[in-house]
């Protein structure tokens, strides 16, 4: 072969994040466009809450794939990020951080919003009115994903800043700041029942701060059709190395 040309050959991939160019895959187009005419389109704030291994970030990638064109995408994870929870003001921090380092890339203009530290009292407010900038410069849907959020169940912190979500979700149609028109969620638990972990005696999704989020039933297993997809697209990859040789 000749030299520059050498691509890298595809494999099968069972630790995380499949991605089209490199690994072989179930063809999930239609669980995707599912997801975004049934929920995206419609402006839901909802979680994905499946097992380990179930292609949650996974979808999460071919989501913002498709959608990075004709939306703002904030893609974050809480993986490795157990310091953000140590305070309102770190976590408000964490996530200016995150959603410059995000938006630094694919929006320029925009990840300016969130050069400079917060660093003061209020900084929760202060990440609620820069969100309110970012939303109303965008000039496009703004999608916010965080993946990993097992990581912040059970934390205050957190709680607070679904309840921020929550509260400029219900407001936004009726006059209130421009916020996100979607939000995404990907973990093992379902967030709706955060709050009733917290506070039994509260009683079941008691003024749970997610609670407007929408129920989401999009069968995350993988079809035999889906299974048959990926296991094609090996037998034509390999053949064609075959008739190569
Ligand atoms: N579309 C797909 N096609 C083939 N295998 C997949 C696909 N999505 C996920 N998988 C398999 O599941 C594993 C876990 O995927 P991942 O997206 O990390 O799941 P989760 O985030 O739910 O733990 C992958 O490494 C891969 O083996
Ligand atoms: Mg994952």
């Amino acid at each position: 072969m000749e030299r520059g040309v050498l691509q890298k050959r595809k494999r099968f991939n069972t630790a995380g994040l499949c991605i089209p160019k490199y690994h072989y895959m179930a063809d999930v187009r239609d669980k995707v466009n599912r997801i975004i005419e049934e929920y995206v389109d419609q402006d839901e704030y909802f979680t994905i809450s499946r097992a380990r291994q179930y292609g949650k970030t996974t979808i999460l990638y071919l989501l913002q794939e498709e959608l990075k064109d004709r939306c703002v995408v904030l893609s974050i994870s809480f993986e490795g990020k157990e310091e953000y929870f140590t305070s309102l003001q770190n976590f408000a921090e964490g996530l200016n951080i995150s959603f410059y380092k995000t938006l630094r890339k694919t929006h320029p203009r925009l990840a300016e919003i969130f050069r400079e530290e917060i660093c003061r009292t209020l900084a929760m407010e202060t990440l609620g009115d820069r969100i309110t900038a970012l939303c109303g410069q965008a000039g496009k849907p703004v999608i916010l994903m965080i993946d990993k959020v097992d990581k912040a169940a059970d934390n205050q912190v957190f709680l607070t800043f679904l309840g921020m979500l929550r509260e400029r979700y219900l407001r936004r149609k009726v006059g209130g700041d421009a916020t996100f028109d979607c939000v995404i969620l990907a973990g093992v638990h379902d967030i709706k029942n955060l709050k009733m972990k917290i506070r039994p005696e509260e009683g079941q999704n008691y003024n749970s701060p997610w609670n407007i989020s929408a129920d989401f039933d999009v069968d995350m297993g993988l079809s035999v059709t889906e299974i048959e997809s990926m296991l094609r697209e090996y037998e034509e990859y390999t053949h064609a190395g075959c008739a190569q040789r």
